[in-house]
């Protein structure tokens, strides 16, 4: 099975030595089964894959049909059986509790498969769902991984989001079981998440799915105030006190690992799917030739397990390549200080650090000089990657001065599960473009098109689009609708995947991404859809019509603000209409959404059919150009939101 380049299955981290980039690159697209055949190598197979990439069902494609494996076994028991039990697998440090704790990979394995027996004895099985809304505690990992050792889909749901998210999930994914805590730790406040979780439960109908819930020191509710009639509500340590450990069961490559909701241009959020076989396949790729962190070695991904890059970055990727992860419980500033994740890579020896450009610009703010990260022993790191939103030049170059390491961006999605564009570390890497992600991965073929579906010539702006087959560890498909997944990503431009992001590629074939071409917006890091908080603001009794933008923050890169036109005869102080706005969507959508601004407006521009030009909106606030669609009813619209649109003073 081996191929020219094997992945190889040996514990060292430098891989394809003398390989070129750009060779990998281009064999990895010419010959797709050859490559990701020798990439299979490096994983654990109960029945090793024969064939690489099935597409008799084409557009939509599955990855090493016929093969076989267990996730959670590749991710820790291969690594206790290869007599590397006693090495670090997970390191949880909170800053909001002031603890670390560290679980090596037979504890962890150990955990895991009791757990795995708590869900079995709930009579949790194979291919059944199981909700996770945990905060940043181990047993969020544990509970992930426990789900995969006996073949159950977990979907993890962000702790901000609000009951009605988490009801809208329940919903879709109609789980099995939930697995939660009684609470997160904001800087400022404890989030209690049982209140949240029982009522979502009644908004979904679902009074009755059984409840695991991890008890956290300061919050002492419980489980004991929740067990009414016909629920089940059942305390994480007492049920493992009586749990037998599981084994991990074969599932199929092509068996559903995960779903993890994301925010699309409707309300209604998608289950991106993910696949066991060519998960593992692509994440432990990534982690050699992307990320080039193997065993032995720590990687310390600062975001959250509730998103893609805590998924595959936090938990997956690192422990199927057998290194340390850092679970870290905290913010980049204020927690207590902008000195954090230094004296994280300091104490935990860190050699790749990722986050999100939001983390590096909320330190540059508290400390400009970079002296509270500074004072620390940054020696052990390697390479700092930033994914999730756009990363400016300014905070890289200076992140980059303070921590002395190369600075990586890597563009991606919560559907593609690893970077379609990155530096390639391990594989000695490319030159570094300021403000550019630089290089497709293998596997992806990017391509610029314009709306016409041709490719445009290189520094031409247009649709970033991925020709298909996708690689592996890419979506399958949306959770319960290949129909949805077909109308959202594929039926744009045939043959090829839509990434709803603009942008170029220059000569030297780096990416250059300029921003959402939907109604996506990327608020610190986290992805709303304001067609959601549209939603909510439209259900506001003296609200007639609204749109909702997401204007530049300099910290947050985005901030979603909201402008509404108020139903004839409504008299209503714009002041209390706008706390009142802020109040139903933080209750709604979560704190998450971080909206605080609603303006009143006159009149929104429309078309003569009656369409609100939220095109013509976003590319106004956005400072771009832009033509006044012959379509427009009145122009004069435009000229009297001006004023509120422009990035220097909106807002
Ligand atoms: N549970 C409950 N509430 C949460 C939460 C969680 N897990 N995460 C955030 N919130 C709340 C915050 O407490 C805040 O509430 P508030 O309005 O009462 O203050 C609100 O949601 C907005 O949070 P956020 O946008 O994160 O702002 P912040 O000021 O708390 O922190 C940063 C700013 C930059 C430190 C923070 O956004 C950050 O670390 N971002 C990185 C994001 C990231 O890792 N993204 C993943 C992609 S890589
Ligand atoms: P998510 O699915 O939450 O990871 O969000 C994916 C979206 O975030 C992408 O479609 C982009 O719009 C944006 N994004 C992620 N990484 C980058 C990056 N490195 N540069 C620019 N935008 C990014």
């Amino acid at each position: 099975m081996a191929a020219e380049h094997d992945a190889g299955h040996d514990a060292g981290h430098t891989v394809f030595p003398g390989d070129d980039y750009r060779r990998l690159h281009a064999e990895s697209l010419a010959d797709p089964e050859r490559f990701w055949l020798g990439a299979a190598a490096a994983v654990d197979w109960i029945r090793p894959p024969s064939m690489a990439v099935d597409g008799s069902d084409a557009p939509l494609y599955r990855w090493f049909p016929g093969a076989s494996l267990n996730t959670s076994y590749n991710a820790l028991d291969r690594h206790v059986d290869a007599g590397r039990g006693d090495q670090p697998a997970l390191v949880y440090d909170s800053a909001m509790l002031d603890t670390r704790r560290t679980l090596t990979y037979a504890e962890l394995r150990d955990e895991v498969a009791v757990f795995a027996g708590v869900l079995a004895r709930l009579g949790v099985t194979k291919g059944d769902r199981v909700l996770v809304y945990l905060p940043m505690i181990p047993e969020a990992a544990v509970a992930m991984l426990a789900c995969a050792r006996i073949g159950a889909v977990h979907s993890v749901v962000f702790g901000g989001f609000a009951p009605a998210e988490l009801a809208a999930r329940l919903r879709d994914a109609r789980p099995s079981a939930i697995v939660t805590a009684d609470g997160g730790i904001e800087p400022a406040r404890r989030v209690e998440y049982l209140p949240a979780v029982q009522e979502a439960l009644a908004l979904a109908d679902a009074a009755g799915t059984p409840v695991v819930v991890k008890a956290r020191d300061g919050f002492g509710h419980g489980v004991a105030g929740y067990q009414e009639p016909g629920t089940r509500w059942l305390d994480w340590d007492e049920a493992v006190a009586t749990a037998e450990a599981v084994p991990p069961v074969e599932v199929a490559a092509t068996d559903p690992l995960y779903i993890l909701y994301t925010s699309g241009t409707t309300g209604s959020p998608k289950g991106v799917v993910r696949d066991n076989g060519g998960h593992a396949v692509a994440l432990t790729w990534s982690m050699r030739a992307i990320f080039d962190v193997g065993p032995g070695e720590t990687m310390l991904t600062a975001s959250d397990v509730g998103w893609v890059v805590g998924h595959s970055y936090i938990v997956y990727g690192p422990l199927l390549a057998g290194a340390t992860t850092v679970l870290y419980e905290g913010k980049p500033v204020g927690t207590p200080d902008a000195g954090a994740f230094g004296r994280l890579i300091e104490q935990h020896r860190v050699k790749a650090l990722f986050t999100a450009p939001t983390a590096l610009r909320s330190i540059r703010r508290a400390d400009p000089t970079g002296a509270a990260v500074r004072a620390h022993d940054l020696s052990s790191l390697q390479t700092l990657f930033s994914a999730g939103e756009r990363l400016d030049t300014g905070t890289s170059q200076w992140i980059g001065d303070v921590l002395g390491v190369p600075v990586v961006d890597n563009w991606w999605q919560t559907e593609t599960g690893w970077p379609i564009c990155a530096n390639p570390r391990g594989l000695g890497g490319v030159p570094l473009k300021a403000g550019s992600p630089s290089l497709a991965s293998p596997g992806y073929d990017v391509v610029i098109l314009d709306p016409g579906g041709s490719p445009v010539p290189a520094g031409s702006e247009g649709s970033i689009a991925l020709r298909l087959p996708l690689p592996p560890g890419t979506l399958t498909t949306l959770w319960g609708s290949d129909d949805r997944y077909r109308d959202a990503y594929l039926a744009d431009f045939e043959g090829f995947y839509t990434s709803g992001d603009s942008g170029y590629v220059d000569e030297d074939g780096y990416l250059f991404v300029m921003g959402r071409t939907d109604d996506v917006i990327n608020v610190a890091g986290h992805r709303l859809s304001t067609g959601a908080i549209e939603q909510v603001i439209a259900q506001h009794p003296a609200v007639a019509e609204c749109a909702v933008l997401g204007l530049q923050d300099p910290v947050k890169g985005q901030r979603a603000s909201g402008y509404v036109v108020l139903k004839a005869g409504t008299d209503l102080d714009p002041a209390t209409l706008e706390a009142e706005l802020v109040a139903m969507v933080r209750s709604t959508i979560g704190p998450v959404a971080d909206f605080r601004s609603a303006v009143v407006v006159e009149a929104l521009p429309k078309t003569r059919s009656g369409k609100i030009l939220r095109k013509t909106m976003r590319q106004m606030a956005a400072g771009t150009a832009y033509a006044v669609p012959s379509t427009i009813e009145d122009p004069s619209v435009l000229d009297a939101l001006e004023p509120l649109l422009r990035p220097s003073t909106a807002g």
